[in-house]
């Protein structure tokens, strides 16, 4: 706020207080005018008004707000720029009850940051805690109940891009994960596309017929990451094609559509975003939610 309409702000707030004060008190009258009976003048179907003071109880209750406002204005921020002489800020107060609430919790985080991810997956109470994290932090991709969406993983299911060891999903959340799975619609053509097509929901219908052109273009092109079986390979993030469980959708024009425009899923690195303690306890709870 500039100087200028500070100072209006300023002068404008005095000018009204002194206003209210000067109108309540100058038109104030202290006892009631029984002898003459004093009237307003005012009259309105016969019906005529006394000229009587206020109540004192409305009178005070009015004399205190004013007192109030003041003293508000004084010690708190109001007046223009003025920032009143407690120095109070909403950012400050924010600030205070987070660092509080830090050092409230920060010895819990650090004994749980003591137990392994396998231990700590069977805290109950630690389990709690990390159900609240997940569903502020990964819920909004995973879902509240982590069984993921179209593109997102279901955490709950024991079928891992990365690994399900307590390690693997550390990693996977600490650094994020980028996948590559690049585009085929020009190397195979439209045919090669739907002959392939075809291959991929044979994996996983477990009919594979190892002899077609697609099977041999699989095992030339493909392979590679997802491996001669098909079953996916956990250090590029490639999928098992074998267990009919799919990322992106398990049906002829899913599949199709996998595999023409490729497939990037990223998962974002929370190490910059969440505490080491933290993602502790974020790895055992997606931990826990495959243990049986
Ligand atoms: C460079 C490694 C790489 C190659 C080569 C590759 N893929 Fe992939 N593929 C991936 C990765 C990684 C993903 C996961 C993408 C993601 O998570 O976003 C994937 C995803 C897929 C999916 C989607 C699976 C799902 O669950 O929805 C299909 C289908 C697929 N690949 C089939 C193929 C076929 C068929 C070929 C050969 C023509 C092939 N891929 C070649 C790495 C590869
Ligand atoms: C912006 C969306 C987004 C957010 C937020 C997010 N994730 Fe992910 N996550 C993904 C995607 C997408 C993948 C899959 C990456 C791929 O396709 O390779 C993934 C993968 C993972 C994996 C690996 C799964 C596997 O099968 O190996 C784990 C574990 C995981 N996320 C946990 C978390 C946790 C815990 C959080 C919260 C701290 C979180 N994610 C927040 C999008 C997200």
């Amino acid at each position: 706020m500039s100087t200028f309409w500070s100072a209006w702000i300023i002068v404008l707030t005095i000018i009204f207080l002194v206003a209210v004060s000067w109108l309540l008190f100058a038109n104030r009258k202290t006892s009631v005018n029984a002898e003459n009976e004093a009237k307003t003048g005012h009259v309105y179907d016969g019906i005529e008004e006394y000229d009587n003071p206020l109540p004192a109880w409305w009178l005070n209750l009015f004399l205190l707000t004013l007192i109030f406002t003041i003293g508000y204005l004084i010690l708190y921020p109001g007046l223009g720029n003025f920032k009143g002489l407690l120095g109070w800020t909403s950012e400050g107060r924010y600030e205070q009850e987070i660092k509080a609430a830090e050092e409230k919790y920060q010895h819990i985080f650090k004994a749980y940051a003591e137990v392994n991810i396998e231990a700590l997956a069977k805290d109950a109470k630690a389990m709690k805690i990390g159900q609240r994290l997940f569903a502020n932090s990964c819920a909004t991709c995973h879902g509240s109940d982590a069984r993921g969406n179209v593109g997102y993983p279901n955490l709950t299911d024991n079928d891992w891009l990365y690994g399900g060891q307590p390690e693997q999903i550390l990693v996977s959340i600490t650094h994020g994960r980028s996948a590559v799975m690049p585009a085929w619609a020009s190397v195979l053509g439209s045919e090669g596309l739907g002959g392939m097509t075809n291959y991929v929901r044979s994996l996983a219908d477990g009919e594979v017929d190892k002899n077609s052109d697609s099977a041999k273009t699989y095992t030339n092109m493909c392979a590679a990451c997802h491996g001669l079986d098909g079953k996916g390979n956990i250090a590029l993030g490639a999928p098992n094609l074998t267990d009919d469980i799919w990322l992106y959708g398990g049906s002829e024009a899913e599949i199709m559509q996998s595999l023409a425009n490729g497939r990037n899923g990223k998962m974002p690195a929370q190490e910059t975003i969440l505490s080491k303690e933290k993602i502790h306890i974020l790895a055992a709870y997606v931990f826990s939610l495959s243990m049986e």
